[in-house]
């Protein structure tokens, strides 16, 4: 119990810092948690979550988008898809908010060391893996190639694309975008494929046998990613995915989040394909 009361089952109090609009329905924004939830907050792995509540309205899961910082404060990419989501979009700089967390099981950061790491992002996903990302690039040394494949469904619901441009003109990641559609032709100042996610895969040539991947997008194009890596030759325990449920609790107790006969919420939501594989509609 901290000095607030916040625990595992309630929320640490935060304040809304700053909000950016990313797209007509997304957008990132920067909160602070009480100093009474920022212990939690330094042992985060990227690709777990919190539990983020807006007063009033109710509480989501949502995925760090970034390491949280030295001070605390951590960063959250939002789309707005219903009564909470739209709520959030409502609330200005100060506002209050609150956190539980972080939860769950994310990417076996420590396994992965000493090999080349692909992300493959479709849409949103490219969220939770953004806090991967920052996370290989920030230490960079202790992994192989770091290659991120994304797909939006067209250039301006890209996100955060001028920022992946630069960390790939630093070479810092390769990078490779493609995007469902280009009504308008050519894609801007980024070089980008016109396709989807799975097609760009299926062209990319990489030293599969070392390679772990991680992938968060859509669901439905999970089967397809996760097929075209093994085929080509990627072992199904270095394929990790980061799955969605719907969850109330956060914790393990309410099985709204039930995957067979794990839970996302306390077993995942990153999982390795071959975990998910002996599980009937896990995918
Ligand atoms: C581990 C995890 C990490 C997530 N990370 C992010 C993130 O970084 N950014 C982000 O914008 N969203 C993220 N989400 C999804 C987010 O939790 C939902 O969008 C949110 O709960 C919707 O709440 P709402 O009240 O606004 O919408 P509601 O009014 O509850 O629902 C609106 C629509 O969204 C669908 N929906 C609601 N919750 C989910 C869900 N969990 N999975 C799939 N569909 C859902 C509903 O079926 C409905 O069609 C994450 C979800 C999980 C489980
Ligand atoms: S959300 Fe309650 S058990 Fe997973």
């Amino acid at each position: 119990m901290t000095p607030h009361g916040a625990t595992v089952h309630v929320p640490a109090p935060a304040v809304l810092m700053e909000r950016r609009e990313l797209t007509g329905d997304t957008s990132l924004i920067r909160i602070a948690p009480d100093p009474s939830a920022t212990g939690w907050l330094s042992s985060y792995i990227p690709g777990q979550f919190i539990q983020l509540s807006v007063p009033g309205a109710g509480e989501i899961p949502v995925s760090l988008a970034d390491m949280p910082r030295q001070n605390g404060i951590i960063e959250l990419c939002i789309r707005r898809v219903g009564h909470v989501t739209d709520r959030l979009k409502a609330l200005v700089p100060g506002n209050r908010l609150g956190v539980r967390g972080p939860f769950g099981v994310g990417f076996p950061v420590q396994r992965m060391k000493g090999s080349p790491v692909l992300l493959l992002a479709g849409g949103l996903g490219i969220a939770p893996l953004r806090s991967l990302l920052y996370y290989l690039v920030r230490n960079r040394e202790e992994y192989g190639e770091i290659t991120l494949l994304y797909g939006a469904k067209e250039i301006r619901s890209m996100l955060f694309r001028d920022e992946l441009a630069e960390l790939a003109l630093r070479r810092k990641l390769r990078l490779y975008l493609t995007v469902d559609f280009a009504p308008q032709g050519p894609t801007g100042d980024v070089e980008c494929a016109v396709g989807l996610l799975p097609d760009l895969l299926k062209g990319f040539r990489f030293e599969a046998n070392r390679t772990y991947a991680a992938v968060c997008g859509p669901p439905a194009v999970y089967r397809c990613l996760a097929s075209e890596l093994e085929e080509a030759g990627v072992a199904p325990e270095r394929i990790l995915l980061s799955l969605e449920r719907r969850m109330c609790c956060g914790i393990g107790r309410c099985c709204h989040c039930a995957v067979g006969q794990l839970l996302c919420c306390t077993d995942g939501p990153v999982f390795p394909l071959s975990v998910l594989r002996q599980i009937p509609e896990a995918l």
